[in-house]
């Protein structure tokens, strides 16, 4: 799929099913403009739908995986353009956090190298992250006399336990990617010269999965997160009906037929063989 737009701050590489979305700012650690947030707004629509992209890996050209914001462009920048402010913030959050979130097949943050701040928001938007060694993460606005916002200072209580999230908002202090594997902000993290392979490897799992159960899969995850138990009982039920009416490869009935009737499978060990979406 050709893009629609010609991006400047961001590049987009497809491949094998896995679509590489880079934010490429890499002279300025990937520090978030306006430009780039507009441009991320636009590509996850774009990818959303985009039928060759089956899982989306979101990461860093050169040395950093993201700065956090601008300081230049996105702060002082709009400083005196309250219009201008308005739609980078929107951008900004809409893109972190809202469609990458939501965004319907499996997402995995490869975390390359130095993430401050407002990149924080988009590491726990994926469902995975991996994450390089020798990564330097930290909760640096402290440093800068300000806190965590954006939605930073929420998202590091969904992800990361109360006390770590209060200690790095708190301190400033850095942390590796060991470290981030060891508090939950990362599911793991390799050194460097593996870091691809392991993202590969991991994408190439999602991409052997049946596509709606993964999507309904991870839309039930984080929904029921903000809800009390008759709502998320209510809901999974209903939320349920809807994967079984939506799904085209009809993988309840399979996965039933070979474990009930063929005995061709166990589910407890692996996928059902699926077949091929009408
Ligand atoms: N906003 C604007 N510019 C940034 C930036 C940010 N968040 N982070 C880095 N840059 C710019 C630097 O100003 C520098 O620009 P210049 O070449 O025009 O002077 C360029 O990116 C390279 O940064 P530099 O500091 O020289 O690279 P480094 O590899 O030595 O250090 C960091 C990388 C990420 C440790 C360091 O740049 C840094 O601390 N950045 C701020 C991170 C931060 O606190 N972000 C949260 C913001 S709320």
């Amino acid at each position: 799929m050709a893009e629609k737009q010609n991006y400047e701050t961001i590049k987009i590489e497809r491949k094998d099913g896995i679509t590489w979305v880079i934010l490429n700012r890499p002279e300025k650690r990937n520090a978030m403009s306006p430009q780039m947030h507009m441009e991320m707004d636009q590509a996850l629509d774009d990818l959303a739908v985009d039928p060759a992209t089956r899982v989306l890996v979101l990461t860093g050209a050169g040395k950093a995986f993201c700065a956090g914001q601008d300081i230049a462009l996105f702060f002082r920048g709009t400083e005196d353009d309250p219009a201008a402010r308005f739609r980078a913030r929107r951008a900004s959050n809409q893109w972190r956090w809202q469609k990458l979130s939501t965004f319907p097949k499996a997402t995995i943050a490869m975390v390359n190298g130095f993430c401050f701040g407002g990149g924080f928001t988009q590491v726990c938007a994926c469902d995975f992250a991996i994450a390089a060694d020798d990564t330097v993460f930290g909760l640096s606005e402290v440093n800068w006399g300000i806190l965590p916002g954006g939605i930073v200072g929420w998202n590091v209580t969904q992800t990361l336990n109360y006390r770590d999230a209060l200690y790095y908002a708190l301190t400033g202090d850095t942390f590796d990617g060991k470290k981030a594997q060891e508090i939950g902000f990362v599911n793991f993290s390799v050194p460097r010269a593996k870091l691809r392979a392991a993202t590969i490897a991991l994408a190439n799992k999602m991409m052997a999965k049946n596509p709606a159960a993964v999507r309904y899969t991870k839309e039930a995850i984080r929904a029921v997160r903000f809800m009390n138990e008759p709502q998320a009982h209510d809901y999974l039920i209903a939320k349920g009906d809807a994967l079984r009416f939506n799904d085209k490869e009809k993988g309840r009935e399979a996965g039933m037929r070979q474990f009930l009737d063929d005995k061709t499978y166990k589910p407890g060990l692996g996928e059902f063989k699926r077949r091929k979406p009408a």
